[in-house]
């Protein structure tokens, strides 16, 4: 392993990225590294960038549909074991990139802290979250976020404070490949009341999504004022399947991975998805969730 002699403590080879996915799908990386601290990232991250070797950033595999052929490069996961401390001072909340969602949730909540109770049941990362500026209807981490710590491919590190950083929906200009962590500035609030907001966010989320299969959250985005769900539900497409793919019941912009799904099959869905709500509404439905082929 001539690429990352020394590093072989982090680094394996041909990991297969079902183990990392929340679909349970995809073939192997060629490489697959969990670097313990930013040095050691920055490590690889030279390497990657010195051999010309595609690096592919992994939070907690919660958006990610990996291809059944897997990726020739190397997959590097910003690991909550070793990215993943929140802490707080004052309604200031440091969050590094690893932390999951729910953790940063639960932790502002006991602080009294209110402006992330947005993100409940969203099963990300904190990286994850800022690079697509995840959210729903009731707000997203772009609207509390006051600076990000990013470190660029050549391993670069440095920061990126709100007033030149653009927060839209599901996307930033935040172009850099790694998140290491971000700030952000909540408002004091009663914890009952944040609580009772939590319960209805994910009671909300509970009714109208499936929870507790694989999939990758919502597939597509939002057309601007429209629901991708909505128009996948109205082309009669809930519940149809390819493979094992399957439309989500409970809501058409969840493709769930049935026991003898591959990806091929979620890709393929994809595209029947596409053509008919093109086809029907003159809509051309963006992915929300990222592929890697
Ligand atoms: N709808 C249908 N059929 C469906 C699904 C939805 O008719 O199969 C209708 C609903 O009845 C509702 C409208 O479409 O009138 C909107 O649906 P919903 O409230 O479920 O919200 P959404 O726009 O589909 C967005 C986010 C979700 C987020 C929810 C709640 C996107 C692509 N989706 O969904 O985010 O959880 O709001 O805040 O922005 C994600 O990003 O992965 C995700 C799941």
């Amino acid at each position: 392993m001539n690429l990352f002699t020394d590093l072989e403590e982090i680094v394996k080879e041909n990991e297969p990225m079902s183990k990392h996915t929340w679909f349970r799908l995809g073939g192997s990386a060629r490489y697959f590294a969990r670097p313990r601290n930013q040095q050691e990232l920055a490590d690889v991250v030279r390497r990657c960038h010195e051999n010309s070797v595609p690096m592919y950033v992994l939070g907690r595999g919660s958006n990610i549909l990996v291809s059944d052929e897997g990726v020739n490069g190397v997959v590097i996961q910003i690991f909550y074991k070793h990215f993943g401390k929140v802490s707080i001072e004052g309604s200031t909340v440091r969050a590094e990139a690893g932390a999951s969602l729910s953790n940063l949730v639960r932790r502002c909540a006991q602080e009294g802290l209110s402006g992330v109770e947005c993100l409940v049941g969203i099963p990300g990362t904190v990286g994850g979250a800022v690079k697509i500026n995840a959210g729903g209807r009731f707000g997203d981490i772009g609207s509390v976020c006051q600076s990000v710590q990013v470190m660029d491919s050549s391993a670069y590190d440095f920061e990126r404070r709100r007033d030149d950083i653009y927060f839209s929906y599901r996307m930033t200009n935040i172009i850099a490949k790694f998140i290491l962590g971000a700030e952000f500035t909540l408002t004091p609030e009663d914890p009952e009341r944040i609580g009772k907001l939590i319960r209805e966010v994910w009671v909300l989320k509970k009714n109208s999504q499936p929870m507790n299969s694989r999939s990758a959250g919502c597939v597509f985005k939002n057309p601007r004022a429209l629901s991708a769900g909505a128009l996948i539900d109205k082309v009669g497409l809930k519940g149809h399947s390819v493979g094992g793919a399957h439309i989500s019941e409970k809501h058409a912009n969840f493709i769930e991975a049935h026991n003898n799904a591959t990806s091929k099959d979620v890709l393929q869905l994809i595209e029947i998805i596409k053509d008919k709500v093109r086809d029907r509404f003159d809509v051309e439905l963006e992915l929300e969730i990222d592929v890697w082929e």
